[in-house]
């Protein structure tokens, strides 16, 4: 359960990047945050990541209010939480296998659980054939999918997806969809911001319409028509 509670961020002395923001979600739920560029969305899923952290009301993760969480306990809590960005984010020397076993290496795992847990969330995503290729030899879809397979890992609650089809042309920003469905249907809570219209109405589960800040809709099944 996420629930954002008269949440405002000001950025400096007078940016207002969110205002009396109140949004719950469920677990098991598919959220899209939709608006226009410089809308808040992306200062949204942060406070969650806590890579911001908000100037007045609270965030709450699982009954944990965010504002509690200390430095020493943040690698914990982003465990929890997997996300993915429009620029992949991957490490271009490491290979695909590589990018995500990283993830498990710095959380210590050992090398028979790493091999394991790799191949199996590489099938999950569809790329068991390419775990040697580097990330220049793949397309921006596949590369996407390494990025969903790394934040996947550590068997996150919730996957925060921020325009993660910015960069995708049609047809892989359809496939990069389709997996975070699957995603979804397989129990992990999703957050999407996006400002593409026929990707969230293709979507069609719950959206959060944000402008200047604010929400101003919020819909359990609904179009993207601003
Ligand atoms: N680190 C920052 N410092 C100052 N202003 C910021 C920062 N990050 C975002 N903003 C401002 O906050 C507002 C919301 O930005 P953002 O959350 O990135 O929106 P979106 O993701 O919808 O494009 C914008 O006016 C943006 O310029
Ligand atoms: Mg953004």
């Amino acid at each position: 359960m996420i629930e954002y509670r008269d949440v405002s961020k000001i950025y400096g002395e007078d940016n207002f990047a969110l205002l009396e923001v109140n949004i719950a979600i469920n677990p098991g739920e598919f959220v899209s945050i939709v608006g226009q560029s410089g809308t808040g969305k992306s200062t949204l899923l942060k406070l969650l990541t806590l890579e911001e952290r908000s100037s007045e009301g609270r965030v709450i993760f699982n009954r944990v209010d965010l504002g509690e969480i200390t430095k020493k306990e943040l690698p914990y809590h982003r465990r929890r939480i997997g996300v993915i960005f429009q620029d992949f984010r991957l490490l271009p020397k490491r290979t695909a296998f590589e990018n995500v076993a990283f993830a498990l290496e710095v959380a210590g795992k050992s090398n028979r659980e790493i091999r394991r847990s790799v191949a199996q969330i590489l099938e999950i995503v569809g790329l068991s054939e390419k775990f040697r290729a580097y990330p220049a030899e793949l397309s921006g879809g596949e590369q996407q999918r390494v990025a969903i397979a790394r934040a996947l890992v550590h068997h996150p609650e919730i996957l925060i997806a921020d325009e993660p089809t910015g960069n995708l042309d049609v047809i892989n920003t359809q496939e990069i969809i389709d997996l975070l469905l699957k995603i979804n249907e397989l129990g992990t809570t999703i957050m999407l911001a996006t400002h593409d219209k026929e990707t969230v109405n293709r979507i069609s589960k719950r959206v959060i319409v944000m402008d200047e800040g604010r929400v101003i809709r919020d819909q359990v099944r609904g179009r993207y028509m601003i």
